[in-house]
């Protein structure tokens, strides 16, 4: 690892792999955290053809390069490529970190969760613990977030999806988890899915929007009265408008509307931690990236 003053080195080399990745903020936030920590490193972002993953990742490596993010449509196939994963990313099912170890091994990491749980936690100030959470969605979005929220012991979590199957299914998936680690216990009991015309009549205090809807200025089917007046609605898109389903929120009366752009830096202050070993401050560039 070269520190700032040392002059010979070449800076470690890092990247962001996707496709499409020309609008990527990974660089501009990676390079604000190594500013702060005085990390001597660059940060790119490249973009990689289908199915061409493995070789775009061995060529890096090949480099010397130290570590990767991993975004759409990517993340499957780098779960498949490395040879060891943290539990996190085992249960997303994905992996968007990768740490290439100095013996050739690469290491696969999913701070998405994390990024999410920091976000709603520490920079709004919100507690999961003891709340219902309703998470919409039940693709590979949802799934990264499931164990990290569930880590927080929330009095239930209910994943709600267009497709119900898809919500049961992945329920299911985390349920085992109870019978393996004694903190989670109640795991089986709180994790449910359903589809949502169940959820009338129910309300939530955290309303989750893991679904692909507001890419293209889509609103779930939600019934009217699902959040409580104190609830914390957070869609996992951003954009320089709320979303329609943040707009929802609002008529809504919930009293906490957040869109994911504090999740997107806090996924990477995660990901820089493991590559550095350096917590950077993450509030700071959720500021300057707002500013913008
Ligand atoms: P990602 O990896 O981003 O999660 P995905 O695996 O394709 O992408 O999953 C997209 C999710 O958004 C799915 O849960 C999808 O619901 P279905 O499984 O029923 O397709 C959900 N989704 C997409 N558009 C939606 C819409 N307009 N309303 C509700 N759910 C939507």
């Amino acid at each position: 690892m070269s520190s700032l003053f040392d002059f010979d080195a070449l800076p470690d080399r890092y990247a962001v792999m996707g496709n499409p990745i020309a609008h990527s903020k990974s660089p501009q936030i990676h390079s604000a955290f190594a500013h702060q920590t005085d990390q001597r490193m660059e940060y790119t972002a490249i973009q990689v053809d289908p199915g061409g993953l493995k070789q775009a990742v061995g060529n890096f490596q090949a480099n010397g390069g130290k570590g990767l993010n991993i975004t759409v449509p990517f993340k499957q196939d780098a779960w498949q490529l490395v040879d060891k994963r943290s539990t996190d990313a085992e249960q997303a099912g994905a992996v968007n970190t990768i740490a290439l170890q100095a013996d050739g091994k690469l290491y696969g990491d999913n701070t998405d969760g994390i990024g999410l749980v920091r976000d709603i936690t520490i920079n709004n100030n919100t507690t999961i613990t003891g709340k219902r959470i309703l998470l919409m969605g039940a693709g590979g979005a949802a799934r990264g977030v499931i164990r990290p929220l569930l880590a927080e012991q929330p009095a239930r979590l209910v994943i709600v999806n267009r497709t119900a199957d898809k919500a049961t299914n992945l329920a299911a998936m985390f349920q085992p988890i109870s019978d393996k680690s004694p903190n989670q216990k109640h795991c089986a009991d709180i994790i449910e899915g359903c589809g949502y015309a169940d959820l009338k009549g129910q309300q939530f205090d955290l309303i989750i929007n893991a679904t692909a809807a507001s890419l293209n200025g889509e609103l779930p089917p939600l019934a009217d009265g699902l959040p409580t007046n104190s609830a914390c609605c957070y869609d996992m898109m951003y954009g320089d408008k709320p979303t329609v389903f943040l707009e929802w929120a609002q008529q809504q009366g919930a009293a906490l509307c957040v869109d994911g752009l504090g999740m997107l830096v806090e996924q990477a202050a995660a990901s820089f931690e493991l590559w550095r070993g350096i917590r950077p401050d993450s509030q700071a560039v959720i500021k300057q990236l707002r500013a913008r």
